[in-house]
């Protein structure tokens, strides 16, 4: 699916479905249930590999995971979700140079479509612009940005009418340097529901209301394998619970065996 695809679903009015994959085995389930979207998001770095922020996470580990996510899907190319995935902290911060490489470097070496980065800041929307001139696809993410965790917490944004107006030209903003969609982070529903009226790319939202073009679940919250779920997703089904007892019915279905064996 082209980026281009998302947009014609806005117009359609068609729910686009986002969701994280991050190796083989999530991207299979993800494709089969018939999500639109995969993003292999770099929340991984929390969910999959136990940081307590995304900030750790490297190029590197976006592109060994996305490559996973990739091998995951059984359907021929042109019938796979669309794969979007995040440029870490600091492979865009520093400069245009470094982004174009770091995103070029994750489109060139799997079946990935596009990048998602956070922020609208005036240096962000020339990394942007320079990528989408460079043949990259980007989506935009504002409100809770997890790589400025330092500065803003993982709480909800734009409460006050300052950053309300703030979010409200930012988005504009990123509409105006070519970004295909933008992820919207826990804020409140009415100014989603703003900014989905005001653009004509789609908005997904995640803690940001139904009243988005779209919307983007960390899959392993969806399915309560988290440790710690975001109040903003709750799980459909006890996923933990689920496979511990699938797992502790297995351990002792083979300690009965042993017994077995040791009384013949
Ligand atoms: O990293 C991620 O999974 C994300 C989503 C929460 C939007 O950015």
């Amino acid at each position: 699916m082209l980026t281009t695809e998302l947009v014609r679903f806005k117009e359609l009015g068609k729910q686009i479905t986002v969701l994280t994959a991050w190796d083989a085995i999530s991207s299979s389930i993800v494709e089969a249930s018939g999500a639109d979207v995969v993003l292999v998001g770099d929340s991984l770095g929390m969910v999959v590999l136990g940081h307590n922020t995304t900030l750790p996470v490297t190029l590197d580990q976006i592109l060994h995971h996305t490559q996973a996510v990739c091998r995951g899907f059984s359907k021929p190319l042109s019938k796979q979700p669309l794969v979007v995935c995040d440029l870490p902290f600091l492979s865009y911060q520093c400069g245009e140079d470094k982004a174009v490489e770091a995103a070029g470097s994750l489109l060139k070496n799997s079946s990935a479509s596009a990048v998602k980065l956070e922020g609208a800041e005036p240096e962000t929307l020339l990394v942007i612009k320079r990528l989408i001139r460079m043949g990259i696809p980007v989506m935009g993410h504002l409100g809770l940005t997890p790589q400025s965790v330092h500065q803003i917490g993982y709480r909800t944004q734009a409460k006050d009418k300052e950053s309300q107006d703030k979010i409200l030209k930012d988005s504009e903003m990123l509409q105006k340097s070519g970004c295909f969609a933008i992820v919207l982070e826990h804020i409140p529903e009415e100014i989603a529901s703003r900014i989905q009226k005001d653009l004509t790319i789609p908005v997904i939202g995640i803690g940001a209301g139904e009243k988005c073009d779209g919307q983007v679940r960390v899959t392993a919250d969806l399915l309560g394998l988290s440790n710690k779920q975001p109040p903003f997703a709750k799980p459909l089904i006890p996923g933990r619970e689920l496979c511990i007892n699938a797992l502790k019915e297995w351990i002792k279905s083979t300690q009965l065996m042993e017994s077995h064996h040791e009384n013949i």
